[in-house]
């Protein structure tokens, strides 16, 4: 591409310097009760959502809008005691046959021994993808933040700000990524007695019912998605979180994190379990574990009108004018390859 130099200066973005804090939603804004009438409850004017489980039914939550790319951050408290057999959750799911869906689920244990976080990725119906962990703290004395990251480049987990997963697009070696498909938000509570704890070995203990998970500090920063077009169209409707979240990748420091808690954490990985795919690997595992991803930003502002001066020429969505003609925007990326 080239561009009239004399009117062109080139500036590196530093897109951290750009973050503002999001301020929580209230959980009537964003959604509404979905199932399990009483046992569920917004408090706190809208602050607080607490999901109970008894022997007649669960419960649940579910957001009003669907997104296509967002960044979700969730505080959540899970049952505590004996919560052997319960399964809390906060996904994202969209409708239909081919659906694609992001699981965050908390499967309880007996008093004292620790919880699993169960993770899996579904990409337009397929899933298959199950990661789970024992995390570092006591996850039912306090809450602690959970937060999915879902950008056209990579699906990130992180527990705490600390990445456990990631899922990248890797569409060009065939495996199919969510990115065509809008997601509602859930949080639910529900029995998995004959599951969750040991395959189901370990009874829920009845009498402890109702079991309850709180869930609070919802921030949701995304691309709301109606009608077939996306809030993220526009600067105006875009805010400067869910901008950096839409290129959002590893940095060095997070990819530290990252191998530490697979390497101390994990507890399942369906990327080395051979014997559930005699047939092979699904193909994303034998890519390397993680694409190590810096973003640049070249911008480019102008005394003349880029719409009028210039065409992109490829590159996609990675190449923008905005600020009606004032600034050109140009993503490069870089990949940087770790192996496992
Ligand atoms: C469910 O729990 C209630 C309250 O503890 C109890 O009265 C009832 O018998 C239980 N129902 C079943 C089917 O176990
Ligand atoms: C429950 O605790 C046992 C013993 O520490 C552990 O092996 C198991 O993975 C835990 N189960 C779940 C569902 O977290």
């Amino acid at each position: 591409m080239s561009f009239p130099s004399s009117s062109v200066m080139l500036l590196v973005l530093m897109l951290t310097a750009l973050l503002k804090a999001a301020s929580a939603e209230t959980f009537h804004r964003a959604g509404q009760i979905s199932f399990g009438n009483e046992l569920a409850n917004i408090l706190n004017g809208g602050k607080l959502l607490t999901l109970s489980l008894d022997n007649s039914t669960g419960s649940g939550y579910q957001s009003t809008n669907t997104y296509l790319f967002e960044r979700l951050d969730m505080n959540i408290k899970l049952v505590p005691g004996n919560s052997a057999g319960t399964v809390a959750t906060f996904y994202l799911s969209s409708q239909g046959a081919n659906h694609d869906e992001i699981d965050f689920e908390f499967l309880g244990n007996v008093s004292g021994q620790p919880y699993t976080i169960h993770t899996n990725i579904y990409s337009q119906g397929g899933g298959n993808r199950e990661q789970q962990f024992h995390v570092w703290f006591d996850p039912t004395a306090a809450f602690h933040k959970y937060t999915v990251i879902w950008n056209p480049q990579l699906i990130m987990l992180m527990v705490d700000d600390t990445p456990i997963r990631v899922f990248n697009n890797n569409e060009a070696i065939g495996v199919p990524f969510p990115n065509s498909q809008a997601m509602t938000v859930y949080a639910t509570i529900w029995d998995g007695e004959t599951w969750a704890t040991e395959g189901g070995r370990i009874p829920t203990d009845w009498t402890q019912a109702p079991f309850t998970a709180s869930y609070e500090s919802f921030v949701i920063n995304a691309c709301e998605y109606s009608s077939g077009s996306s809030s993220c169209g526009s600067s105006e409707t875009t805010n400067s979180v869910t901008e950096a979240s839409l290129t959002q990748s590893l940095d060095s420091e997070e990819h530290e994190k990252l191998l530490w808690v697979q390497e101390n954490c994990m507890i399942y990985n369906y990327c080395t379990d051979n014997e559930r795919f005699p047939q092979g690997l699904p193909p994303e595992c034998n890519q390397p574990y993680y694409l190590h991803v810096h973003d640049h930003y070249l911008m480019a502002a102008s005394a003349e009108n880029f719409y009028r001066d210039v065409e992109i020429t490829f590159g996609d969505e990675r190449a923008m004018i905005l600020d009606g003609g004032d600034l050109l925007t140009l993503l490069t990326t870089l990949a940087l390859v770790s192996n496992p």
